[in-house]
């Protein structure tokens, strides 16, 4: 008995062990929301042994044994104001994307990342970048000669999948820029496809050349020049980490080199401060979190619109906790607190806590989903209504349209999720399905970077029809062939039937 868990535990850890690794992230656009989903995994690979250096625009506010900050590198006006983005449609949405892709590469011209580009003396054993709005960011794994994993920030979308050959089929898988579920009308199958073909094709002539041009002008490391195409480099990528969960989005057809790890960021709760402990603890009817995530500040709302929320929650009766620095000038009732940031995981997990108000964003969903708490969303921009859609279709909550929004609308619609004990029984059910995994995301994520260094890259993840045009992708070829006898057929018919009819008549 005993020599043998003695052979098991021995080949159990020839699996499990990597060598301590030099790991870049390289992920320097300022996307505060993308970095923070994915820093439980910068920070867990310290703990398993590794080194990891992350250039991003967020550096951490604590020090990390073996894991080194290089940045911030925010550029001036990065502060998008969410009203800007509001009138967006699906057209308009695909190109603020790229025109986001240019605008923020101004990053790249910052001193200490020119430094950094510029630096041909260190190594790493693994490139992890974020490709969105930043495809250029690739090439890093060419200069350290080192395999690369992508960071998806949701869903993978048509730009991301095209790399991957992994299928973005249009009939039922909506892009994340879409305000649909799986279930389509014609009209939104349409637009699925429009913006699925701008971004498989059109994308390649109107925004990839100027990503090539920021690679070539940024990206000049000894031996540069004999770096492959993007395109090549772009389909070479060895693993995605997806924020996406069934559980949460939808069920779709993926490669073995695409892995799921939606709410890796959560964690167990921990205690919360006093004053908020004891703020939550003495709602006799509970209370509600109001949090519109790190990308929309609620004074850059429309004073009318403001209004409507302030005096929606005014009337509740239960307490509200609002993540937003009011001006000095308003006055508040004993039972709002507000502030800069608060601990959103924990509170969540308060069992006191009844309603989460939310913008849609995907990290909030998942840690709602994990707490088991109904959501009523304002969305405004990305894939903010995709997500509500999904949200509406499983059942714990309704979306606000926040163009039409009244004070009635905003009310009712707290009032029913709060009373109609179906979205509480629904948003269980839906946790425990994301419980419900053969390992933790976050364990998941882990196993699968220290994968790619293990192989040396993950090749044999990839699809082989990466090589394959289109053409021959969807065998256009051999429809062209297989129909030639076919309408030799028809036609020899068609004469064959007429000259019967001519001697008839
Ligand atoms: C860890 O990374 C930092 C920053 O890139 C580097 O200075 C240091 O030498 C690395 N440590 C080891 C042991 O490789
Ligand atoms: C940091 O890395 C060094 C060298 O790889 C290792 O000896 C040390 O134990 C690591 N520290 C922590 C806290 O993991
Ligand atoms: C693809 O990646 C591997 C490492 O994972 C590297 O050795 C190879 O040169 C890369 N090829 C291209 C075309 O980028």
């Amino acid at each position: 008995m005993l020599p043998s868990i003695f052979i098991y535990i021995i080949s159990c850890s020839a699996i499990a062990v990597t060598s301590a690794s030099n790991i870049l992230v390289f992920m320097p656009l300022p996307f505060k929301s993308h970095i923070r989903g994915f820093q439980p995994l910068f920070e867990e690979l310290t703990h398993r042994g590794h080194n990891v250096t992350v250039v991003s625009s967020y550096p951490q506010n604590r020090r990390i044994a073996n894991y080194t900050d290089i940045g911030p590198f925010i550029p001036k006006g990065h502060e998008r104001n969410v009203m800007d983005s509001i009138d967006m449609n699906f057209l308009t949405s695909v190109f603020s994307v790229w025109d986001i892709g240019f605008k923020f590469s101004e990053v790249l011209t910052h001193k200490s990342m020119e430094e950094f580009l510029r630096t041909n003396t260190d190594s790493f054993d693994l490139v992890i970048i974020e490709s969105c709005c930043q495809e250029y960011t690739v090439a890093l794994g060419h200069k350290y000669n080192a395999p690369v994993i992508n960071l998806a920030p949701a869903m993978i979308w048509s730009s991301i999948s095209k790399w991957l050959h992994v299928p973005s089929t249009f009939s039922y898988i909506p892009n994340v820029l879409l305000k649909t579920t799986s279930n389509m009308s014609f009209i939104q199958r349409l637009k699925n496809t429009i913006t699925g073909i701008l971004q498989l094709y059109v994308e390649n002539y109107l925004y990839l050349p100027k990503m090539k041009e920021i690679m070539d002008t940024h990206f000049t490391y000894k031996g540069w020049e004999s770096r492959p195409s993007l395109e090549d480099m772009l389909n070479n990528v060895s693993l995605t980490l997806v924020n996406a969960h069934y559980a949460i989005g939808i069920s779709r057809p993926y490669l073995p080199g695409v892995i799921d790890i939606g709410g890796m960021h959560i964690k167990e709760p921990k205690s919360l401060s006093v004053d908020l402990q004891t703020f939550v603890d003495s709602a006799e009817q509970g209370v509600i979190y109001f949090s519109f995530g790190s990308s929309i500040n609620l004074n850059h709302l429309p004073q009318e619109k403001l209004n409507i929320f302030l005096s929606t929650i005014k009337k509740l009766k239960q307490k509200v906790i609002i993540k937003w620095t009011p001006n000095s000038t308003i006055e508040l009732p004993q039972h709002i607190m507000t502030g800069s940031w608060f601990p959103q995981n924990d509170i969540l997990a308060h069992p006191n806590v009844k309603l989460f108000i939310t913008h849609g964003g995907l990290h909030s969903l998942e840690e709602t989903v994990y707490f088991e708490k109904p959501v009523v969303a304002v969305p405004f921009f990305g894939d903010q209504f995709l997500n509500m859609k999904y949200v509406e279709k499983t059942g714990y909550g309704k979306v606000v349209d926040f163009s039409k929004m009244t004070e009635e609308s905003f009310g009712n619609s707290i009032k029913e999720v709060l009373s109609n004990p179906t979205f509480k029984k629904n948003v269980e059910i839906q946790s425990r399905i994301y419980r419900d995994q053969p390992m933790k995301p976050l364990d998941r994520a882990v196993y699968w970077v220290e994968y790619v260094i293990r192989n040396g890259g993950a090749k044999h993840l990839k699809s082989d029809s990466v090589g394959l045009n289109d053409v021959q992708y969807f065998l256009l070829d051999i429809v062209f062939l297989l129909l030639i006898p076919i309408v030799c057929l028809i036609w020899s018919c068609y004469l064959f039937f007429v000259k019967i009819t001519y001697k008839l008549y």
